[in-house]
């Protein structure tokens, strides 16, 4: 999936670059990468931090599973390469993104490891932090927030995360929120004060 088809082709670079965005958005460009269990939270939090960041006059923009889904993705299932494909494409989109100077944030279940990790080279490492929207599977499951983990038990899905496909907890997450445990706002205060940190200037590398 990942043969260059189009080889006679030349990067074009307009001097308009990153940088020149970023400073014009007075911040930096950054992703955080929400993972978990469907219903663990990513959509409510995720949404919920741009509302902050927007408020403060940051340019934002939220990716999420079910609307590429819709849309770009429309053309996957969920097996396992299609899931692979499917977060290499966000991850390209959310690259030009950075690019464009906007501060990201993806709500991705992303179940397996090796494709997180894909993820975050094809992002690259400095600019992209995991943050594990952890709920134990029983408690989504009973949140059942789109009634798919019934469907799912009834083996009218395949390849449903938590019930018959895997999720690999993060390694080594730059912030873990335990939202069984947590309000909602409490999760978004510690995540937005979080992605403060991660825009100081001592934290920006370039
Ligand atoms: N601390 C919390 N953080 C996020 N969602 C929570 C929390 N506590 C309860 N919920 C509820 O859990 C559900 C999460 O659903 P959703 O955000 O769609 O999950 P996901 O996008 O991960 O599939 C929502 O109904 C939300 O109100
Ligand atoms: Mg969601």
């Amino acid at each position: 999936m990942n043969m260059l088809k189009s080889p006679n082709t030349v990067v074009y670079r307009g001097k308009i670059d990153r940088l020149a965005r970023e400073s014009l958005n007075r911040h930096p460009a950054k992703v955080f990468w929400f993972t978990g269990l469907s219903g663990s939270g990513k959509s409510t939090l995720a949404h919920a931090v741009e509302e902050e960041l927007y408020r403060s006059g940051m340019r934002t923009y939220v990716f999420d599973g079910d609307n590429v889904r819709h849309g770009l993705c429309g053309d996957l299932s969920f097996s396992p390469e299609a899931r692979a494909e499917n977060l290499r494409r966000i991850a390209e989109m959310v690259k030009l993104f950075l690019d464009a100077g906007i501060l990201c944030l993806t709500a991705f279940i992303s179940p397996l490891e090796r494709d997180r990790q894909k993820v975050r080279e094809i992002v690259g490492e400095r600019d992209f932090f995991e943050i594990y929207v952890k709920c134990p599977v029983e408690v989504c499951e009973e949140r059942d927030v789109k009634g798919l983990y019934k469907l799912a038990r009834a083996g009218k899905i395949q390849n449903y995360t938590g019930v018959s496909a895997p999720y690999e907890e993060p390694l080594s997450p730059s912030l873990v929120v335990e939202t069984d445990s947590c309000t909602v706002q409490g999760c978004v205060d510690r995540i937005v004060s979080f992605v403060m940190e991660q825009l100081e200037p001592e934290h920006v590398s370039r």
